[in-house]
């Protein structure tokens, strides 16, 4: 056996989290490595649906390990709620199964309050549309090393001056230029000590119990959050969040060497959607996309927001493939199609004239690009009980084909619904 990257290829939202819970079984370990509570990864399990937004999503199959890596922003609170919500369902939370990395950055009330402010600030398309989940602002003070990390929980002291420290700032700009109300940092270290007294525990060096289940003979199963096009770096800049949501930093949001890395796994939604501001090149304003957005269910798992809904877009999996190396690909959502009676697939962009096979790097770029479509045949028939690639209608198997083709990597996986059950191989 070997370890597993778990990435978004598209826009978030593929189905990360249902392919995780379904790989789970097979691992000792399963480690978030970036992104926070802005994820929403949705399990079924036996038609029982759970959404996780910072807890890995293998936590339902006891035993398994479920560690929270360096690379991810931690709100302690979102956090807390979710280990309440699954122990009454009977979930093992305890640390013995689930460890924050010391080094993991925190998310406190100044952070949320900063997203939001600036999100408020902006107008009309400027507007990113975050989750307000403070994801930008974390990050930020990580960079700018003034950020409190989970080990800073188990010191008072160091705390209570970070957070002094990291408000003093925050606070010039709520007054002068958000017009928000100034932030009492005693008032944040007080409401914070209680939190962090229940943190304590799941307090780890998670590099470490990583190197352990491996040493133990075990595999580590690494649950990317959010997709390639809302990397920082290689995303729709600036709509974009603000971690590294390639499979590459599955290895230093979780404190391991990049050689353990070893089957990789795009997961891509057979059509696309994309939550939020920013360019869109097959977005669908008809019918069809209608039709997507209300069979799919297409509602953010985090904010409800509708998601905005298009045709599969090969120039952004292709780009997707060259910069996360997938093994195989695992198509979700396949079941969505159904009843439509032709598909298109977009096969390259044109862009300032000329026709291109991969998404242009200027800021906005893919605001200017116009779509070049395939057609293909669609097909009729409810295809959530099948539960192999030969069972399939043919239409359905000629388009996962042309998946492979035009992205060069073979599918391991196909979902068919949104149960842990409606997943089939492809060989
Ligand atoms: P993630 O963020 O990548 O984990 O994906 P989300 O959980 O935010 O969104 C995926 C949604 O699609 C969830 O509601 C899943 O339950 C659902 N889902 C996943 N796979 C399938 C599938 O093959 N078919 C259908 N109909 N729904 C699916
Ligand atoms: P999962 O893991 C889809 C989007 C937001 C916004 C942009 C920046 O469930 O696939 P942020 O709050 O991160 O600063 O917002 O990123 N976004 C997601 N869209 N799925 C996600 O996660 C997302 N996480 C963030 O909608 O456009
Ligand atoms: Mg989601």
């Amino acid at each position: 056996m070997s370890n597993i990257v778990v990435f978004g290829s598209q826009w978030g939202d593929e189905g990360k989290g249902k392919i995780v819970d379904m790989l789970a079984q097979e691992v000792a370990a399963i480690v978030r490595f970036q992104g926070g509570n802005n994820a929403g990864h949705t399990l079924v399990v036996a038609g029982e649906k759970c959404v996780l937004h910072l807890i890995p999503s293998g936590i339902l199959h006891p035993g398994k390990v479920c560690l929270i890596g360096n690379g991810v922003v931690l709100d302690p609170e979102v956090f807390l709620r979710e280990v309440d919500s699954l122990a009454k369902k009977g979930v093992d939370v305890s640390p013995e199964r689930l460890m924050i990395s010391k080094k993991t950055h925190i998310i406190l009330s100044y952070h949320r309050a900063l997203d939001v402010a600036r999100e408020g600030k902006l107008s009309g398309g400027a507007k990113i549309g975050t989750t307000g989940r403070g994801i930008g602002p974390c990050y930020e003070d990580k960079m700018h090393r003034c950020g409190i990390r989970a080990a800073d929980l188990a010191d008072p002291e160091l705390l209570r001056d970070k957070i002094a420290r990291a408000i003093e700032e925050k606070n010039v700009l709520f007054k002068n230029l958000y017009g928000a109300e100034e932030m009492d940092p005693e008032a944040v270290y007080q409401e914070l000590l209680p939190i962090a007294e229940r943190i304590r525990p799941y307090l780890a060096d998670v590099s470490t119990a990583i190197q352990k289940a491996v040493d133990g003979g075990g595999t580590v199963l690494f649950e990317g959050a959010q997709g390639t096009q809302l990397d920082i770096d290689h995303g729709t800049y600036p709509f974009v969040t603000s971690s590294t949501t390639v499979s590459g930093n599955a290895a230093s949001g979780s404190g391991c060497s990049p050689r353990m890395l070893e089957r990789i796994i795009a997961i891509v939604k057979a059509y696309t959607t994309r939550v939020g501001g920013g360019p869109f090149p097959s977005e669908l304003f008809d019918a069809t996309g209608d039709y997507l957005q209300e069979k799919g269910g297409e509602f953010g798992a985090t904010t409800g927001r509708k998601r905005r809904c298009g045709w599969l877009d090969m120039v952004v999996l292709r780009e997707s493939v060259r910069l996360n190396g997938p093994t195989e690909l695992a198509v979700t959502k396949l079941d969505v199609l159904s009843g439509l009676k032709e598909l298109k697939i977009c096969v390259a962009y044109e862009y300032k004239g000329q026709q291109v096979d991969y998404p242009p790097q200027e800021q906005n770029g893919m605001a200017f690009v116009t779509p070049v479509y395939e057609t293909m045949p669609g097909w009729d028939e409810d295809i959530t009980n099948v539960t192999s690639f030969a069972a399939l209608p043919e239409n359905a198997r000629k388009y996962l084909v042309r998946m492979e083709e035009l992205s060069g990597v073979p599918i391991g996986l196909v979902s068919v619904g949104p149960d842990r059950k409606q997943t089939f191989t492809r060989r």
